[in-house]
Parts: C-alpha cells; sequence; structure tokens
C-alpha cells in the first residue's frame, strides 16, 4: 500500500517542469564544458551558447528530443558518443535532458500564479542539484510544522530515513550525504525527498550524479 501511495506521487511529479538553469546547465558543466567550453564549435555553458549549436548547425530541435543531435550524440545513435572518450551519461540524466527538450526547451520554467502564492510549508529545493556527494534540501515554512523526512528511490523503494523533525518558522535546511541506511554511497539516480505532516505529502525530486 504505502509503495502504491509513492507510485502515485512519483506520476504526479513526472509532471513538474524542468528547469534550465538548475538542472540543465548543471550536468553541462559537470560532464561537457571541459571540452565544450569555448574553444571553437559547440558551447555548452550558457543556454544561448547551447542554442546557438555547433558545426552542424542546431543540436537542440525544440519539442522533439529523438530527434536533437544532442540527444542523438549521448545516446550513441549518432557517434562519437558523448562525452567523448568517457562514461556514458546514466539514463535517468538522459531522460531528464529529453523531457526538457520535449517540454519546448524553454529557457525559464513558465511560472503559474498559484506557484506565485505564499506557502504555509514548502520544500524549495536541493543545492545542488544535480549533486554528488551531498546536498542540502531547504524548507521553508510560516508556522512551525512537525513532520517525518525521507527519501526513496524512484522506484519507491525506502533508503534514508531523517526521522520526525521539528520545522521552526522562516527557512529549514535538511543535509543529505547521498547515503543509505547502512552508511553506503548510493550511485547515480533520481532519489525523492518526502516530508509527511498532518495529514498531507510534501515531495521533491533530486539527481545524484556521479
Ligand atoms: C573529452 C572531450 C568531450 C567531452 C567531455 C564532450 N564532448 Fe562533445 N564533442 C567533442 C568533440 C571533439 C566534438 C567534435 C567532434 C565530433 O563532432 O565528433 C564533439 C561534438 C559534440 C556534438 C556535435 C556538435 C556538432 O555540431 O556536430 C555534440 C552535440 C556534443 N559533442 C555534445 C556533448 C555533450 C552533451 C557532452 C556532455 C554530456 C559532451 N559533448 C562532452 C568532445 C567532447
Amino acid at each position: 500500500m504505502k509503495r502504491f501511495i509513492v507510485m502515485a506521487l512519483l506520476l504526479s511529479i513526472a509532471g513538474a517542469q524542468v528547469d534550465y538553469n538548475s538542472q540543465i546547465q548543471t550536468i553541462f558543466n559537470e560532464k561537457c564544458t571541459g571540452c565544450h567550453g569555448g574553444s571553437g564549435g559547440l558551447t555548452l555553458s550558457s543556454y544561448d551558447e547551447l542554442m546557438k549549436g555547433g558545426n552542424s548547425g542546431a543540436v537542440i530541435k525544440a519539442g522533439d528530443a529523438s530527434n536533437s543531435l544532442l540527444i542523438q550524440r549521448i545516446e550513441g545513435s549518432v557517434t562519437p558518443q558523448m562525452p567523448q572518450g568517457g562514461d556514458a551519461l546514466v539514463d535517468s540524466v538522459i531522460s531528464l535532458i529529453k523531457k526538457w527538450i520535449n517540454e519546448g526547451a524553454p529557457e525559464k520554467v513558465s511560472v503559474t500564479v498559484e506557484s506565485q502564492l505564499p506557502s504555509r510549508f514548502e520544500i524549495v529545493g536541493n543545492y545542488p542539484n544535480p549533486f554528488n556527494p551531498y546536498t542540502r534540501i531547504v524548507i521553508n515554512t510560516m508556522t512551525h510544522v512537525q513532520g517525518q523526512a525521507s527519501i526513496v528511490t524512484s522506484s519507491g523503494k525506502s533508503i534514508y530515513d531523517f526521522g520526525s523533525i521539528s520545522f521552526e518558522p522562516g527557512s529549514n535546511s535538511l543535509i543529505w550525504m547521498g547515503k543509505n541506511y547502512s552508511g553506503t554511497s548510493l550511485s547515480s539516480g533520481i532519489y525523492l525527498f518526502i516530508i509527511k505532516y498532518d495529514d498531507r505529502i510534501l515531495t521533491h525530486r533530486m539527481v545524484l550524479l556521479k
């Protein structure tokens, strides 16, 4: 039953829009700009440079990930596969970039009126994201909230528990070392941070990228 709830949550999270600066650019900074940092050809150090493309022209086809050269290169359907000479990106990271392209490859997430309303209790984000080896999760609240915080894998398996936490009015943060219950460092992938309080559940998606 518990697992079922988490899966239902995953579906709703899958709907959240990908943010270029905090999610996509950080991947390029970590894995690509060592070579694509601006000495001719494709430069991946900013949104504008990325959209300019490289020697073959555009590498992103907004709305069409599978026909975007950048995806073909990181998946290896067009060789040489990128990152050149290095390990291929993990599937969850490739899926994230594809999702962003299929959403139209926007520079900024479109802000809805709803998300501008001040919220009583919210997970602001985790910094950095993607992260390695640890990340700081920020939670803002207007009132005192007692909650249970934990981490599950993208398939809903519980892997870490922060226990019962008292969130004080203002900004609160939790550090997660990217380790499971037994202190073992986890591998690259998508992990969900979950807070249960009163009769509500909030979740936030984090990417561990090694
Ligand atoms: C070790 C160096 C290196 C790394 C790291 C690297 N690339 Fe490349 N990349 C190259 C070289 C060299 C070329 C040009 C030669 C070619 O097209 O095969 C290239 C070409 C490309 C092209 C084709 C550009 C065009 O216009 O034809 C794309 C797209 C690309 N890389 C994406 C990436 C992405 C995305 C990453 C990070 C995930 C990455 N690369 C990491 C060296 C690298």
